[in-house]
């Protein structure tokens, strides 16, 4: 569908004004928060605030509150993004006022780089206290990575990215790489690690497992590794995870045998102590995927917890005929 032409009027009247068109260059880097924009442009909350919502009222940018913030990302899909994204290409990258906001922005972007460690710092104690209950972490990643196939892949999504260890796992192996988290601190921490580890085609973004906004069958290796126990609705996650997997696409999910560590789910919020072959199985099947395997990797000491992977396919068009 095209846009009328008072639609592409509206387009270009809100994208039409010095600050709202920097707040579009801006969110073109990566989704910021309202008080990040702020900072960059040096304008006041209430200001800035009116432009977003007359950008968010003309479909340009996505609205995403996130505990007591909000963030603002470009909306890329549709024919009014496309309208916006062709005004920014028309940008001399020399622009003088532009060049200022992106030095701006690597300014905040450092600070809370920053803060991500100091973040991880003090939680980096629990996690190796899990880490330390099932097999050694470079066993388990060697087997993601024989489990994953050599690729290369297309498009890579990683479904609750946390500190980003996937994406760099296997981002090499991916021509795009898409981390889709909850946490902002999380985000903020993979942002770092992908950038030290010199991924440049690799988008970390807010966002839900339950409604990711991604497209029907965009990537062709999904990966949810260690979330699902968290999650109320683990079904559903896997079921958003195998949409998302295209024709010929292989999805990855790591996550712990079922087991009796009744203290993770007290002292580490775990929801679910663990998933069953037939569990997953019935929702990889549910869910249109097939090829099912699953992996064992036992705790290297008693008491620990078994990790599994599990990995599924969505058949091709040519194989579906020859079945
Ligand atoms: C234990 S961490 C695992 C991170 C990463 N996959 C890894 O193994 O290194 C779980 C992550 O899932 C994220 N998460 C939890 N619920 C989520 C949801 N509904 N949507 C997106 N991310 C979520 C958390 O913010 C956290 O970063």
């Amino acid at each position: 569908m095209k846009l009328s032409a008072a639609q592409v009027v509206d387009v270009l009247r809100a994208a039409g004004e010095p600050t709202r068109l920097r707040i579009l260059a801006l969110l073109a880097h990566e989704e910021l928060a309202v008080l990040e924009l702020c900072r960059v442009l040096d304008q006041s909350q209430p200001r800035v605030s009116r432009h977003l919502k007359l950008l968010a009222e003309a479909g340009l940018v996505e609205r995403f509150p996130d505990g007591a913030w909000v963030f603002y990302r470009l909306v890329e899909a549709g024919h009014a993004g496309e309208l916006a994204a062709e005004v920014l290409r028309r940008i001399d990258p020399a622009d003088a006022v532009l060049q200022r906001d992106a030095e701006r922005l690597l300014a905040v972007q450092a600070e809370r780089a920053a803060e991500a460690d100091a973040y991880f710092a003090r939680n980096a104690a629990r996690w190796d206290e899990i880490r330390s209950l099932y097999v050694a972490e470079a066993a388990v990643e060697a087997a993601i990575l024989k489990a994953a196939g050599p690729g290369p892949f297309k498009r890579l999504v990683d479904l609750g990215s946390g500190t980003g260890r996937m994406l760099t796992l296997l981002g090499p192996r991916a021509e795009q790489a898409l981390g889709l988290d909850l946490s902002q601190h999380m985000l903020n921490i993979a942002r770092s690690h992908v950038a030290e580890a010199g991924l440049e085609r690799c988008e970390l973004r807010h966002g839900d497992i339950f409604g990711t906004r991604l497209p029907d069958g965009s990537a062709d290796l999904v990966v949810v590794h260690q979330v699902l126990h968290y999650l109320g609705d683990p079904a559903a996650a896997v079921k958003e995870a195998a949409r998302i997997t295209g024709e010929g696409g292989r999805l990855l999910i790591v996550d712990f045998a079922p087991h009796t560590l009744e203290f993770l789910r007290e002292q580490h919020q775990h929801r679910r102590l663990g998933f069953s072959d037939a569990e997953i199985g019935r929702w990889l099947a549910d869910a249109g995927l097939g090829q099912v395997e699953a992996q064992a990797l036992p705790p290297s000491r008693e008491q620990g917890l078994t990790v599994k992977i599990w990995t599924a396919e969505r058949a091709s068009a040519r194989q579906r005929s020859a079945a």
